[in-house]
């Protein structure tokens, strides 16, 4: 058995290799490193895989939503609301522009932002809602998108680890993640669901004139060559970066079957343990298994880690902390009394390796031992 990892990039690139190599190989005798051929064309097929008009890549995750936020004019002293159970980006890029980080509750079984928390913590400074996609599932859009129309707010979805999911509308119309709210931001870290071979990102949107402000912040403020009107950023997804994510989006969905099949044997190991919580499905989004996240209930979890890692099974626990516990975005404001959910998620989280290559060979080896300790 290959020796087991969170996320296996070496094995999916083997399969896809001839292709990579000479598209990053036709890059380099191109020379047309930045802002080349690639980066248009890989544009124009994420727009229409996603379905919206407009795709701007950008360097990075984290870049897409600061980018976002300039972009909408947000303006210091605004609140924006987001989880406190998500990744730091999320929070990081709001307090840096000098905006006020609101961090609210997340719904326990989906670990996605609560739509009443979000309702209660809007004040008269409230400019935006983040909601984050978290582990690969939508958050519960329609209720955000009517409370957004109701206050007058802006929603920047984060879709660093959801690229693909589909929101299922009570209709029943389906619409990819990162497409309902004012701007999607997404991440192509090597590890996410479309990752490329170094750092990359890019922003969504229907609003052609967000999408223009949006090109126009990520380059440098200009959108005629050497005229700034305004303040910018320099953040740009090369040609390479492109040329590879060209290929990875045909497979897309056949990765995010595969991610599904591995969860799917997951799920049936761990059924019933009335130790182990596996994830429950949101009935409006599907899922695309960017983490597969147990919560557990009343097992050490360092000692669960310990006995994974004594057997080379790699676990990791996103996240440790939530960001209100964080020094950097701890504020008076935020109660524990108000994270029921979130303060005990943090202690109790595990994340198995998930991945497009896991067999079942490997997946049994992960689940016998996870029940070999959880008895
Ligand atoms: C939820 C979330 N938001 C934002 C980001 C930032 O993306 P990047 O690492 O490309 O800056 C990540 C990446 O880990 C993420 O998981």
């Amino acid at each position: 058995m290959k020796k087991i990892q969170m996320v296996d990039l070496k094995s999916q690139y083997e399969k896809i290799k001839p292709e990579v190599d000479k598209a990053i190989q036709n890059v380099i005798d191109s020379t047309q490193f930045i802002g080349g051929s690639e980066v248009k064309g890989f544009s124009e097929e994420l727009a229409k895989y996603l379905g919206v008009k407009n795709v701007i890549p950008c360097a990075n995750g984290t870049d897409a939503l600061q980018i976002a936020m300039m972009a909408l004019n947000l303006q210091p002293g605004d609140e924006v609301i987001t989880a406190s159970f998500t990744y730091v980006a999320t929070a990081e890029v709001i307090a840096l522009l000098k905006l006020t980080p609101i961090l609210v509750e997340i719904n326990p079984d989906t670990f996605t932002i609560d739509p009443k928390a979000i309702e209660k913590a809007i004040t008269p400074k409230t400019k935006a809602i983040v909601p984050v996609h978290l582990y690969g599932q939508c958050a519960d859009m329609e209720p955000i998108m009517e409370i957004a129309k109701k206050h007058n707010l802006f929603v920047i979805e984060d879709v660093a680890q959801a690229i693909g999911a589909d929101y299922i509308y009570k209709d029943g119309k389906k619409v990819k993640a990162g497409t309902m709210g004012t701007v999607g931001c997404t991440s192509f870290f090597p590890s996410k669901n479309l990752g490329c071979y170094g750092d990359g990102g890019a922003m969504y949107t229907n609003d052609d004139n967000l999408a223009a402000q949006i090109r126009k912040i990520a380059n440098h403020g200009q959108s005629v060559q050497y005229i700034h009107d305004e303040i910018g950023v320099n953040s740009r997804l090369d040609n390479i970066q492109a040329a590879i994510l060209r290929i990875k989006l045909r497979h897309l969905d056949e990765y995010a079957s595969a991610r599904n099949k591995a969860a799917a044997y997951y799920d049936k190991a761990f059924a019933g343990n009335p130790k182990i919580k596996t994830p429950v499905r949101a009935k409006n989004s599907t899922h695309v298994f960017h983490q597969y996240t147990l919560v557990l209930n009343g097992v050490d979890r360092n000692k669960l880690k310990e006995h994974l890692a004594s057997k080379d099974i790699p676990a990791m626990i996103y996240y440790p902390l939530p960001l209100h516990h964080q020094k950097a975005y701890a504020n008076p404001r935020f109660k524990d009394v108000d994270f029921p959910f979130t303060v005990p998620l943090c202690k109790n989280v595990i994340s198995l390796p998930m991945h497009t290559e896991l067999g079942e060979e490997t997946l049994k080896y992960i689940t016998d031992s996870v029940l070999e300790f959880v008895k």
